[in-house]
């Protein structure tokens, strides 16, 4: 029984040991599983000269807007966050999956490291309101796993394209843990591509608002540092999603401003 043990114990050691590399003789590691939230610690501790932990303000008191870019990442992304890493502003990015493959990881990576939040935006855009529950999961699950591939984090916010929402489509995030997260002020860059014109706009911000913005385009990321002065002027902070409620937010509900 005792020679059984000791046998049984040596063949798991040697298990235990992994495969021989055919050249070297030496044992071949496995490579390393990260759990998701040991990567992101690690991602947020590779940046160097960026607050790990930023000083978060009450947004009770403070005035507090929080700028929101959609459909990215795309070429203007990485831009857009020397920017905001310039002026020390943070924003949340609704990602579209699709576009994250597309960018492998880099700006979405970015935007984790240099302390911004990240939501679902679907894989392609699509309207989830004309879709049945079945491929509503599909687009926020599909993005979900590759986001939290890359950069380990684990999404709680997500906007439906088009702020297209009914009751399907809240039951679907509700039991995918993801609030959904609207505007109350749009900026309509997409359709006016003229920066002193989005700057105008998103400086119609009140303490509270969300203001939609849009990353893959060119002249929204120009009208950024007008927008980021406007605000500043008027006494505003800049925070994430999360942060402007400072609360955990509920799966499934909407919330369009503070
Ligand atoms: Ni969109």
């Amino acid at each position: 029984m005792r020679a059984w043990g000791a046998s049984a114990a040596l063949l798991l050691a040697v298990a235990g040991c992994g495969v021989i590399h055919p050249l070297t003789d030496a044992p071949v590691r496995p490579p390393a599983v990260i759990k998701p939230a040991v990567l992101a610690k690690r991602l947020i501790a590779m940046q160097p000269g960026w607050p790990v932990k930023p000083s978060k303000p009450d947004c009770r008191r403070a005035k507090c807007v929080a700028l929101t870019f959609d459909d990215g990442p795309g070429r203007y992304t990485g831009h857009l966050l020397d920017i905001l890493r310039r002026r020390g502003v943070r924003a949340t990015f609704f990602v579209l999956g699709e576009n994250v493959a597309a960018d492998k990881g880099r700006n979405l990576r970015r935007i984790v490291t240099e302390g911004h939040e990240i939501g679902n935006h679907t894989w392609n855009h699509a309207a989830l309101t004309t879709l049945p529950r079945e491929r509503i999961r599909n687009q926020l699950e599909r993005t979900e796993r590759l986001v939290r591939r890359l950069t380990g984090i684990r999404m709680r916010l997500m906007r439906p394209p088009y702020g297209a929402t009914d009751r399907r489509v809240a039951d679907v995030t509700r039991r995918e843990g993801l609030a959904q997260i609207l505007w109350s002020v749009d900026t309509l860059d997409w359709r006016d591509r003229v920066p002193a014109v989005v700057a105008r706009r998103a400086g119609a911000a009140r303490p509270g608002s969300i203001i939609l913005m849009h990353d893959i385009h060119r002249t929204t990321v120009a009208a950024v540092p007008r927008v980021i002065d406007k605000l500043k002027h008027k006494g505003y902070t800049f925070v994430t999603v999360s942060d402007l409620y400072g609360k955990p937010l509920v799966p499934g509900r909407k919330y369009a401003e503070r």
